[in-house]
């Protein structure tokens, strides 16, 4: 049976570092929840902490009611797939695969059924004779997780499984894992660095930094409300522009100004002085029709297909990047062209000075 994860300010030391500093969350029966973040950030570190190859150095981990903090990894009932494969090369796939089961003391038909079935939910029946080293990157990397789900875990740990993979292999398999996992039923939480992969995959994530997690959220909230700017920089592409509170009303009708070109918008509360807009490049609007905007010039046009990439030099200095749709606008805007630029403004983010807040 799937159980649930509740992890209660989790703290991983090395000697006077925290890579894991007081990390909470609560993962239900059944989630695919993915830990995302840059290198060196704890994901790796509190992956093993709940799969129990890292000591808990403080706080507690609990599977459903259970306390797990000083259970031994190989009685947690977990299934874990490494970046690297880790299958036994002297072993032919049926072989890697009924591992887990011969060390239960699972009776042998019961063991050649449900290998069977697990290499079948994986597509790699036809291989269940060969070595490893005869197979590709792809074909063991199902091995793994064959290995991993044949033993039926309350939880399937996974960290950075397809990131030895080529780029069209690891779309194909992180569809095949969400898939299965949606069939399984079992409760997922997987690491990862690579941003798209986690939106693809993923009910939630958890954004990591500094051993700590700065946003926790499904990938749209991620993607469209990040609360730092940290999450804006790692999950898609943002400029940020430095902006000024002109003026705000009692009702939260603010006044700010970017590059010379001043709106308006509803903020929830006061807003300080300054601010720092995240723009992400299809929250450019190009205006034709009037002379309001942020000003700048077309320093490259790209056609890619479904829409335009501009770069555009504002008269501030910056450079910035605007994606236009093909369908909204024909032909090129050549190189050289003056243009005004709108904001998106029920789509960009207003953050604090600093941006470690989002003020809407
Ligand atoms: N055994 C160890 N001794 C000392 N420091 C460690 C040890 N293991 C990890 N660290 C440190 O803890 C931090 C987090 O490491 P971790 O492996 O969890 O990162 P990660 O997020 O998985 O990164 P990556 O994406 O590169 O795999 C890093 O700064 C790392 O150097
Ligand atoms: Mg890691």
């Amino acid at each position: 049976m799937s159980v649930n994860v509740r992890i209660n300010r989790a703290v991983k030391t090395y000697g006077n570092f925290r890579a894991v500093d007081e990390v909470s969350v609560d993962i239900a029966q059944g989630e695919f929840f993915t830990l995302l973040g840059p290198s060196g950030c704890g994901k790796t570190t509190l992956l093993r902490m709940i799969a129990g190859f890292n000591s808990v150095d403080g706080g507690e981990i609990y599977f459903g009611d259970r306390l797990i903090n000083n259970v031994p990894a190989h009685t947690r009932d977990i299934g874990m797939v490494f970046q690297n494969y880790a299958i036994f090369p002297h072993m032919t796939i049926f072989d890697n695969v009924a591992y887990g089961l011969r060390n239960r003391k699972i009776p042998k038909d019961e063991i050649r059924e449900r290998v069977e079935k697990t290499l079948d939910i994986v597509q790699i029946s036809h291989l269940k004779d060969r070595m490893p080293a005869a197979m590709s990157g792809g074909q063991q990397q199902r091995v793994a997780l064959a290995r991993a789900i044949v033993i039926k875990p309350q939880i399937l740990l996974m960290d950075e499984p397809l990131s030895n993979l080529d780029a069209k292999l690891r779309v194909q398999m992180r569809t095949m894992i969400k898939k299965l996992q949606k069939e399984l039923g079992i409760t997922t939480i997987y690491v990862t660095h690579d941003q798209e992969e986690a939106l693809a995959v993923s009910d939630r994530i958890a954004i990591m930094k500094d051993g700590k997690i700065i946003q926790l959220g499904t990938p749209e909230e991620i993607y469209n409300r990040p609360v730092h700017q940290f999450v804006a920089n790692f999950i898609g592409t943002s400029v940020f522009l430095p902006a000024e509170v002109v003026s705000q009303d009692e009702n939260g009708e603010a006044s700010i100004q970017v590059s010379g070109y001043t709106f308006r918008v509803k903020l929830g509360r006061k807003a300080p002085k300054k601010l720092k807009l995240s723009v992400r490049p299809k929250q450019f609007l190009f205006n034709d029709a009037t002379d309001e905007g942020i000003k700048g010039v077309i320093r490259v046009a790209t056609f890619l297909g479904d829409y335009w990439y501009y770069e555009v030099e504002l008269t501030s200095g910056e450079t910035v990047e605007v994606h236009e749709y093909t369908k909204e606008h024909e032909g090129a805007r050549p190189v050289g062209t003056a243009v005004k630029l709108l904001l998106d403004l029920n789509r960009i983010t207003i953050f604090n000075e600093d941006g470690t807040e989002a003020i809407r």
